[in-house]
């Protein structure tokens, strides 16, 4: 990565911080679209833990959890992962929940094949480049059981917002002190190769609207295959 890509991450990790701790609770305590769907994709696949990345203040987090599934939270902003605590105790799931503070240009903090499904919301759009992205989706393959399901949404080339404020670069934008990352759709395809691609949903959410992909793929019960 770039100096300036280093400088944009670290950045970044203040502004997240400083947002959460200026509007505790930003997305609300209701569920995401994509994590209700999530949720029940998981259950059918027979799931039991799920690893959620870039999990916030936990709206997501906590319906995983209120859904019976067992749930590891990660975000590098150690004050959304304290509000997600503060709610999954008040919500009674404190027991299915744990939380840590891990910024994914890191290797994954987990063994091979330990976990069954993974959900990242609006996580892989953010100011990462394109090789942190395919690393990150490398390490999500190494801590997934084969057959296992991964979850996830980023905004597109389609969004509003693609081309607006200061470039950085590989198709990253800062405007309002947010870096996003706006996928192509090739981008979609590489992250899949090696695995089973089993949907690219349009869907919108929020006011802007943000305009996003849900990219649901699989690993193959054997690897390889
Ligand atoms: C758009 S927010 C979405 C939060 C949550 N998924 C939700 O939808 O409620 C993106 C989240 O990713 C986290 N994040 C951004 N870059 C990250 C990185 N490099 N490593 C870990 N977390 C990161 C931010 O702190 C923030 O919580």
């Amino acid at each position: 990565m770039t100096d300036d890509g280093r400088d944009l991450a670290e950045t970044q990790r203040a502004h997240w911080q400083s947002t959460y701790t200026a509007h505790p609770g930003m997305y609300g305590e209701e569920p995401s679209a994509p994590a209700v769907h999530a949720a029940a994709v998981f259950h059918a696949a027979g799931a039991r833990e799920v690893l959620e990345l870039g999990a916030g203040h936990g709206r997501d987090a906590l319906h995983f959890a209120h859904e019976g599934f067992t749930v590891q939270a990660t975000d590098f902003s150690a004050t959304g992962l304290e509000q997600l605590r503060t709610a999954a105790r008040r919500k009674g799931v404190d027991g299915r929940v744990t939380t840590s503070v891990h910024d994914v240009r890191d290797p994954l903090p987990l063994p091979d094949a330990s976990v069954d499904a993974v959900f990242a919301h609006m996580l892989l759009c953010m100011a990462l480049s394109t090789p942190e992205i395919q690393a990150l989706v490398g390490e999500i393959a190494r801590v997934l059981r084969p057959g296992g399901t991964f979850v996830y949404t980023v905004r597109h080339t389609g969004d509003t917002h693609y081309g607006v404020g200061t470039s950085h670069g590989d198709d990253i934008f800062e405007h309002g002190g947010f870096a996003v990352h706006f996928f192509p759709r090739a981008l979609v395809d590489t992250l899949a190769q090696g695995w089973i691609l089993n949907e690219v949903h349009a869907f919108e959410e929020g006011d802007l609207p943000r305009r996003l992909w849900r990219v649901t793929q699989t690993l193959p019960q054997t690897p390889g295959a």
